[in-house]
């Protein structure tokens, strides 16, 4: 009778454990930094809505916004330690991993956000998606945010305006080397503390999308914002090659496929924000936005095309020509 009861015991346990398998979805934590409602926010939840549709019980996303679970100083290292599963962080900020992508910081070289797509959608574009692979980083996408746009306490006009001024930057060498161009002072923080050096003026100015100036309020802590367009901010969404891997193929094909829709629901939103987050700001009348002449633009694009030349030897000559040949 022992024997018998220690069988049950056995066979109770196993039953038990397999339910409670059945019973709890794998986690996957998407984190990042901005708000909800972003071209970001918004395809994260897309994503997770599109996954739990299609893998229900299966498979939980849980989105982590507004740098709450990890900032840019740490969610690609939580990435590769597989303490989150995606992240997609501005195509400034991955420097460490791989010098190609600095070309996306290159002042002036998109003229708009169709050169910007075609780009990165040609050969040479959806090559760069592998340019991290060795790190253990696995590119599934480019997400859209939108052109920068330079916002400051004192109206910033002629490129000589920002002489001297202090502008918080991504963790990016070639931002730094557009605002020395400009004689100005760049800071790199994390866009969490973005605000508050704004608001106490610790730092003057900082370049960002009309959706991260309108979802942040940056607005109301910044008098001015010149409308210069003068650089992409676009995102890679990444994966860790541990994690991609340990997927089953068919759940990964279903998974990828969920975040395309999304990624495509995402550059919806991006596409309607530059309009929309622009009016807003304009019709609060906290801050006056500075509309360039051609002639004034032209002036910031002499100052600032200098920085080609510095990165041209690490970002590849061929890649720059690619990129301005979207222009067409
Ligand atoms: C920034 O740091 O300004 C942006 O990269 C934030 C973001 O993710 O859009």
């Amino acid at each position: 009778p022992l024997k018998i009861l220690s069988t049950l015991i056995t066979v109770a346990s196993l039953l038990t454990s397999s339910i409670h398998a059945l019973a709890a979805p794998v986690e996957i934590k998407f984190s990042h930094v901005v708000a909800k409602n972003t071209p970001k926010g918004q395809m994260a939840l897309k994503f997770k809505e599109l996954v739990e549709q299609r893998l229900p019980g299966e498979y939980q996303v849980n989105v982590f916004p507004n740098s709450q679970l990890f900032g840019d100083n740490n969610e690609i290292s939580a990435l590769l330690l597989n303490d989150i599963q995606f992240v997609a962080p501005s195509l400034s900020k991955f420097e460490r991993y791989t010098k190609k992508l600095q070309l996306f910081d290159l002042p002036f070289l998109f003229e708009n956000m169709d050169s910007v797509d075609r780009f990165q959608q040609s050969d040479a574009g959806l090559k760069l998606l592998n340019a991290m692979k060795r790190k253990g980083i696995v590119g599934l996408g480019y997400l859209h945010n939108g052109m920068k746009q330079f916002s400051a306490s004192s109206p910033l006009v002629v490129p000589a305006d920002a002489r001297g001024k202090k502008f918080r930057i991504m963790a990016s060498d070639v931002l730094a080397a557009q605002f020395l161009t400009l004689d100005a002072i760049p800071v790199k923080k994390p866009f969490s503390e973005v605000f508050t050096l704004l608001q106490t003026r610790a730092i003057d100015g900082q370049e960002n999308t009309w959706s991260n100036i309108y979802s942040k309020k940056f607005f109301e802590v910044q008098g001015y914002i010149t409308e210069s367009n003068h650089g992409v901010l676009d995102y890679m969404v990444v994966t860790s090659n541990t994690f991609w891997k340990s997927l089953p193929d068919d759940k990964r094909e279903i998974i990828k496929s969920s975040l395309d829709e999304a990624i495509a629901f995402g550059n919806q939103i991006a596409a309607a924000k530059v309009k929309k987050d622009r009016e807003s700001i304009i019709t609060s009348k906290r801050s006056k936005v500075i509309e360039l002449t051609p002639e004034q633009r032209n002036l910031w694009v002499e100052s600032m095309r200098p920085v080609w030349s510095q990165f041209e030897a690490k970002i590849g000559k061929d890649l720059i020509q690619a990129a301005v040949e979207s222009n067409k």
